[in-house]
């Protein structure tokens, strides 16, 4: 496998993951589930963040810290990738939150843009797509496109569930974005569902199923 392409093996994401695929689990514990191995995924997919050294002053004296250097942009894929703004917000309170709409298109499978704010110009100098699906690649391809032609740097993708077949293609499309899931499953089914996966996130989050 690609250097750049991690799967978890962190018993506490292996433990919520499990909970997250079990059919019975409901949509306010399925939001929670999504919440906490968004953090915990995020501080694996951080774990290379540029810092700048800073003096700080303690009660009992001087000493050199580290402060992030970089702004950095987070971009979950509505609807799905909604979920996993908040945790990973919450450890990174100053990061900017762009969000761009797709869909896929059920019968084609193609990802459908229809919505995307990003402003004229890149105001972040690292972007992390959210999407906890990685089915065939195809929304994750077409949001870092976007991002690409936007002028992002440096992108990463951070998503919960892959199959192979999307991970490839993204990686063959994207080879220069590193690659964070919390697990590479098994495969794509005909319809392209990941399998044994959890079925479709934006429902089982929302409650539309
Ligand atoms: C899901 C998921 C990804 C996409 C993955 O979104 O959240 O964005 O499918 O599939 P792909 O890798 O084959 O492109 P969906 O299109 O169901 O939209 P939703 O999040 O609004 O439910
Ligand atoms: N989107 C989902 O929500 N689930 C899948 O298994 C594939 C795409």
């Amino acid at each position: 496998m690609p250097d750049n392409i991690f799967e978890s093996t962190h018993p506490l994401v292996r433990h919520k993951l499990t909970k997250l695929r079990n059919k019975t689990t409901k949509p306010k514990k399925f939001r929670e589930l999504i919440r906490e191995i968004s953090i915990l995924l995020a501080y694996e997919t951080t774990r290379d963040l540029a810092l700048e050294p800073t003096q700080v002053e303690t009660p009992m004296g001087s000493t050199t810290g580290a402060l992030l250097q970089e702004q950095i942009g987070l971009i979950p894929i509505l609807r799905a990738g909604l979920g996993m703004v908040e945790g990973v917000w919450e450890m990174m309170p100053s990061s900017e939150v762009w969000h761009i709409g797709l869909f896929r298109d059920e019968r084609t499978l193609e990802p459908v843009e229809y919505y995307n704010k990003l402003p004229v110009s890149p105001t972040v100098q690292l972007c992390i797509v959210l999407d906890p699906m990685l089915a065939t690649g195809g929304s994750a391809v077409a949001t870092i496109d976007i991002l690409k032609r936007w002028g992002a740097k440096r992108i990463k993708f951070m998503g919960i569930i892959a199959a192979p077949e999307g991970v490839q293609a993204l990686h063959q499309a994207h080879p220069d974005v590193d690659i964070h899931v919390a697990v590479i499953d098994e495969k794509l089914n005909d319809i392209g569902y990941i399998v044994p996966g959890l079925g479709d996130a934006g429902d089982r989050q929302f409650g539309t199923a």
